[in-house]
C-alpha cells in the first residue's frame, strides 16, 4: 500500500520537476531571442545597444556635441536606444517584469535625452542619459548570464 502512494508520489514529483525543466528552457530561450524573428538579443546588443550608447556617451562628454551635426548625431543614438526599448518588448522576448521595467527606463530615459539634445541642453542630456545606463545594467543585473 505505502509502496504504490510511494511511486505515485515519486511519478508526480517527476512531472513537475520536468515541467520545471520545461518552463526553465523555454525562459531562457525567450531572452536569447525572441519567437519568430532572425535576431538573437546578443547581436541587438552588440549591433545596436552597444554603439549607439558609447556614441551618445562619448558626445555627451566633457563640453558636449561640438557642432549642429554632432547634435544631430547625438539625436540619432538617443533614437535608435529609443526604438530598442520597444524591441526589446516585442515578439515574446519579455520574460518577467524586471525586463519589462528596464526596457521602460530605456525608453522614457532615451525620449529624455532626445528631448534634451534637441534644445541643446547638454546637463539635461546627461541627467537623462544615466536613466539610460542604469536601464541597461539594471536588466543585466537580472538577465545576462555571466
Ligand atoms: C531589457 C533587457 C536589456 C536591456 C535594457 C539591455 N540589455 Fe544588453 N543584454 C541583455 C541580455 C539578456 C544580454 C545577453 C544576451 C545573450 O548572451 O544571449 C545582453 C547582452 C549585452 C551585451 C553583450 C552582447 C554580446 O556580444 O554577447 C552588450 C554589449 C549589451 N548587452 C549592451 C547593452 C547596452 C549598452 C544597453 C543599454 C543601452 C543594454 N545592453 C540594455 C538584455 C538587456
Amino acid at each position: 500500500m505505502y509502496g504504490r502512494r510511494c511511486a505515485v508520489t515519486v511519478a508526480l514529483l517527476a512531472a513537475v520537476g520536468i515541467g520545471f525543466v520545461f518552463a526553465g528552457g523555454s525562459l531562457l530561450a525567450q531572452k536569447a531571442k525572441g519567437k519568430t524573428r532572425a535576431a538573437a538579443t546578443k547581436y541587438l546588443m552588440r549591433g545596436i545597444n552597444q554603439p549607439n550608447c558609447k556614441g551618445l556617451g562619448d558626445l555627451l562628454k566633457d563640453s558636449g556635441p561640438a557642432d549642429d551635426k554632432a547634435w544631430d548625431t547625438a539625436a540619432c543614438h538617443a533614437s535608435v536606444l529609443n526604438e530598442m526599448g520597444h524591441l526589446l518588448m516585442d515578439d515574446g522576448r519579455c520574460p518577467d517584469g524586471d525586463w519589462a521595467g528596464a526596457a521602460k527606463s530605456l525608453r522614457e530615459g532615451s525620449a529624455a535625452v532626445l528631448a534634451a539634445v534637441e534644445k541643446k541642453d547638454l546637463t539635461a542630456a546627461n541627467t537623462a542619459f544615466k536613466t539610460v545606463t542604469g536601464a541597461c545594467a539594471s536588466c543585466h543585473k537580472a538577465h545576462r548570464s555571466k
